[in-house]
């Protein structure tokens, strides 16, 4: 069935959205995007996320298409038009069109484009929560600005194919032989009980869930620590996990064909995506 897009101040049907060729996102990956959660029809984390957009927009001197609360509207109508009870919502703002190629920008007089459309997914019993994830190592060759959210994909969409091809389910970006984070997600260990995710910096997202995930293992009185770690020590913890919008907390298995404790999903991780996906069902609006 054909989905409701909102495409520049207009909901319509997903084959007739239309974008320039001359956007900037499509000629030169000049756009941020966010990607927000739905449990039961209602939007997790959307604070964050607009947090986060803002910082985007304002790194790369970008003009934000629409107030949040405009943004918030667009959000529940699209899951109102669409039906969707479970999944993500993609959203887009790019520098927009100024009608010709050219490395230079005209300008402020040039608005901004906006996309937003639904991906419906059961998020909250998806089966890699039970099976766990395997993962592969792959040298770290996105540009430095990795906080900044943008739509340049094409390394991480890379990595993930290549771990496709070796039958597995994800990358783990390595740089100086330390994990900064999986292609699209925050990677941790476990520890003797201690939870280890890299601290943050230009070098990786920071990520809504991580921030939440930190907070709750907090409240729950669980060790926290925010360090890089290697590929050898994630070999030898007691437990993996990732976590994202599109993710939730997600165990990790298999880490370079070796197994990651007992090749199964701990406790710690599982423990950790029952309280997030409890805390934001609550939390949702
Ligand atoms: N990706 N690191 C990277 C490189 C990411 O692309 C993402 C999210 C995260 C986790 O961030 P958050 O918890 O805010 O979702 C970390 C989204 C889901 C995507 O590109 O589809």
């Amino acid at each position: 069935m054909s989905r409701t897009v909102y495409v520049n101040g207009e909901y319509v049907a997903e084959e007739d959205a239309k974008i320039s060729i001359f956007d900037r996102a499509f000629l030169m990956a000049d756009g941020v995007y966010e990607v927000t959660s739905v449990i039961d029809q209602k939007i997790c984390e959307f604070d964050g996320h607009m947090a986060r957009l803002h910082r985007s927009l304002s790194e790369l001197k970008m003009k934000p298409a629409c107030a949040d609360d405009e943004l918030l509207a667009i959000h529940r109508e699209l899951v109102e038009r669409n039906d969707l009870d479970n999944g993500m919502i993609y959203l887009q703002i790019t520098r927009g069109s100024a009608g010709d190629r050219d490395f230079v920008w005209p300008g402020d007089d040039v608005p901004s484009s906006i996309v937003l459309f639904t991906q419906d997914k059961d998020l909250v019993n998806a089966p890699t929560a039970k099976t766990g994830l395997k993962v592969i190592s792959i040298e770290d060759q996105r540009w430095a600005r990795r906080d900044i959210k943008t739509v340049q994909l094409l390394f991480p969409s890379m990595a993930k194919m290549e771990a496709k091809a070796q039958g597995k389910d994800d990358a783990w970006l390595t740089e100086d032989g330390l994990v900064n984070e999986g292609t699209s997600n925050n990677a941790y260990i476990v520890k003797d009980g201690a939870i280890i995710t890299r601290h943050l910096s230009n070098d990786i997202l920071h990520g809504i869930t991580r921030a939440s995930v930190l907070r709750y293992a907090k409240e729950a009185q669980m060790k926290v620590e925010e360090r890089s770690f290697s590929i050898a020590e994630a070999q030898g913890a007691d437990e993996a996990f990732c976590t994202a919008a599109s993710a939730f907390v997600t165990p990790v298995v298999e880490i370079d064909g070796e197994a990651v404790g007992d090749g199964t999903p701990g406790p710690v991780a599982t423990r950790l995506r029952e309280i997030y996906i409890e805390e934001s069902r609550k939390a949702a609006i």
